[in-house]
């Protein structure tokens, strides 16, 4: 397998926790005990120097509405051959590399591009995609760089590409692996960054940004209410201790928040650490980088799916995606200019949602919106 990541030297090594912190970063979601849980019960055994878990989903990450992706997708991959030889899907959010073995087995001539900015998600899925590895090229970087990616292997970052997905957000083994400080459910360095080899920390955050640009974080990331007067209290506590860990900035929000706040509406921290994390991998600005010039890269037919799991994401997916199914005629002009007309067609009424029985069997995705386009003209250039 063509692997052109940048790998990092610092790979972190931890035991694999109870899922109660991934589950807890997906608000909506239920707990539902499920044999799918990567708990108790399940043999050890160890990947990549990471301990993993032998159960029913072995790279620990369950690939949300992997059907109805296929189901997307598979038209625009199958335009020159049935066996989907000839085209090539980007997976820009790698991770445990799920919905490409997916596609990989169902498609034996498709080539997969996969991209992750986290080179521990690369290498797992490295493992996994190992028996494709000739069809398969992976990248570390940013979906952003996606025409540099492409570039390096060998394609035009304009009407290249026959699919592209994108499954916003972390992965269960990013939210499960509690040294990268992404769960507020367990004690661990304030870090949050996807990318190890990146340079700022949610601890360099909360240390070094003024009040007024804390409370604009949270509010603005996190859609917290009480972004002010955690800001304050942030900025009081840390001229006395400056933070470190994960577990001090809980206990500052447990009481930042007025105790009946507490009491609804979920965890106290959720919304602080939905917004540090946002703030920390830059995810909404990679994201509004990332969506247009994925619709750039697609061909006439080509197809995009993106998944998004909270509504500051999906947000940017729906207004992007509701400009580039637009007419290009100047506005207030009755009929369609020839050679106006939009160049995607939509293929989703709105955003489609897990159903019950996947949300039963795998409760990360209740929170899904699922949306996707088609390409169906050539751009000007
Ligand atoms: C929900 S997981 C994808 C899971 C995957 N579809 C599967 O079935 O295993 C999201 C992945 O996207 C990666 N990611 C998130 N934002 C990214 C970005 N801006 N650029 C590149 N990768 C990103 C994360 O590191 C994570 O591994």
């Amino acid at each position: 397998m063509k692997h052109s990541a940048t790998s990092s030297e610092a790979r972190a090594r931890a035991s694999w926790p109870l899922p109660e912190p991934t589950l807890a970063y997906f608000p909506n979601a239920r707990f539902v005990p499920s044999d799918r849980d990567p708990g108790a019960g399940a043999a050890r055994q160890t990947r990549g120097g990471v301990a993993v878990l032998d159960d029913p989903e072995p790279f620990g990450h369950v690939p949300v509405l992997a059907q109805r992706c296929v189901d997307l997708l598979t038209p625009a991959l199958t335009r020159q051959d049935p066996d989907g030889s000839g085209a090539v899907l980007v997976d820009a959010t790698l991770g445990a590399g799920g919905h490409a073995e997916r596609f990989l087995t169902e498609l034996p001539g498709l080539r997969l591009i996969g991209l992750d900015r986290d080179p521990t998600a690369l290498d797992i899925a490295e493992q996994r995609l190992a028996r494709f590895s000739d069809r398969v090229t992976l990248a570390h970087t940013r979906f952003d760089g996606l025409a540099d990616a492409l570039a390096e292997s060998g394609y035009a970052a304009t009407e290249s590409i026959d699919g592209m997905l994108f499954d916003l957000g972390v992965s269960s083994m990013q939210l499960d692996r509690a040294e990268r400080g992404f769960a507020y459910a367990q004690d661990a360095p304030l870090d949050m960054r996807m990318d190890p080899e990146s340079s700022l920390t949610a601890a360099d955050i909360v240390n070094s940004y003024d009040q007024a640009a804390l409370a604009d974080i949270l509010r603005r990331y996190g859609e917290e209410r009480f972004a002010g007067r955690i800001a304050a209290h942030i900025v009081r506590q840390r001229a006395r201790t400056p933070f470190t860990s994960t577990a001090q900035l809980v206990e500052l929000l447990y009481e930042a928040i007025p105790a009946p706040a507490r009491r609804t509406g979920g965890h106290p921290a959720k919304r602080t650490f939905q917004a540090l994390r946002v703030a920390v991998n830059d995810e909404l600005g990679s994201l509004r980088a990332a969506v247009p010039a994925a619709l750039d890269a697609l061909s006439v037919g080509g197809r995009i799916v993106v998944l998004a799991y909270q509504s500051l994401e999906d947000r940017i997916v729906k207004r992007l995606f509701s400009q580039a199914v637009a007419s290009r005629s100047p506005a207030g002009l009755p009929i369609e200019l020839p050679g106006h007309e939009p160049l995607f067609q939509s293929l989703t009424r709105g955003a489609e949602r897990a159903d019950a029985a996947e949300i039963e069997r795998n409760p990360r995705s209740a929170p899904v919106r699922l949306r996707a386009l088609q390409r169906v003209g050539k751009g000007d250039s």
